[in-house]
């Protein structure tokens, strides 16, 4: 196991102590969040933990599923008590990107409908100013061409994300453009600006959604109250 691996593993099993008999949980997506499910899964086999998972995407779904963790869709539940997912950037005001392994648009939808968020991250993921890593943004296919254009012009450095010679689609298939911004002086505007283009269905910036980080360093995990 790589380093980064290790400290993964340790905010996971960080996480799932926050976790009680009887709670709904949000599951999301990406190799720190499996870590936590793999914990989870181990808290429920041999404490007897009775708890409802929502996942963020048919891979952790199924993970959790052969972990004898249930799970139901979010249409299913009547709330959310705590949700745990990992990051690819936060920054000091703990606003986050989300979106590296194409999952944002069901990891967003289950975050505001969810009572407490907790962010799970290696301590690589905390960062100054967000942006050196690309900001995902889902998008119709449909005139996914012309949008894209609309992007470059701005000058975003849009990059349409492939799997193999393929484009990569999402679970709700539909394709993911990265923007290679390097840096996002101003979060909350670039937020409304991508809300606000047709064609655009979600957008990697988490902004004000986050109520716990666990960050993992060498020495142990921190968990911040953000
Ligand atoms: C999935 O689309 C993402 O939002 C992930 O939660 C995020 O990319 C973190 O993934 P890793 O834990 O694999 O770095």
């Amino acid at each position: 196991m790589t380093h980064q691996d290790e400290l993964k593993q340790l905010v996971g099993k960080a996480a799932v102590q926050f976790i009680e008999d009887g709670m709904t949980v949000g599951l999301g997506t990406g190799s720190t969040v499996k870590f936590m499910i793999d914990a989870l899964g181990e808290r429920v086999s041999k404490e007897h933990l009775s708890i409802v998972g929502v996942p963020t995407s048919d891979r952790t779904r199924e993970h959790a599923n052969s972990l004898g963790i249930p799970t139901k869709s979010l249409d299913q539940v009547d709330h959310i008590d705590l949700t745990i997912d990992g990051a690819d950037q936060i920054d000091r005001n703990y606003q986050g990107i989300k979106g590296g392994g194409g999952a944002h648009l069901l990891e967003k939808v289950v975050a505001i409908n969810s009572e407490q968020n907790m962010w799970i991250v290696d301590e690589s993921k905390m960062v100054d100013k967000l942006g050196s890593f690309p900001l995902p943004v889902e998008v119709v296919p449909y005139g996914s061409r012309q949008l894209f254009e609309r992007l470059a012009a701005k000058g975003y450095n849009p990059v349409f994300r492939t799997n193999g010679d393929q484009r990569f689609t999402t679970d709700s298939k539909n394709y993911v453009i990265d923007l290679h911004l390097e840096q996002i002086d101003h979060p909350r505007d670039l937020a409304l600006e991508l809300d606000q283009m047709t064609g655009i269905i979600e957008h990697g910036l988490f902004l004000d959604l986050v109520n716990t980080v666990i960050v993992g360093h060498e020495n142990g995990p921190e968990v911040i109250h953000a």
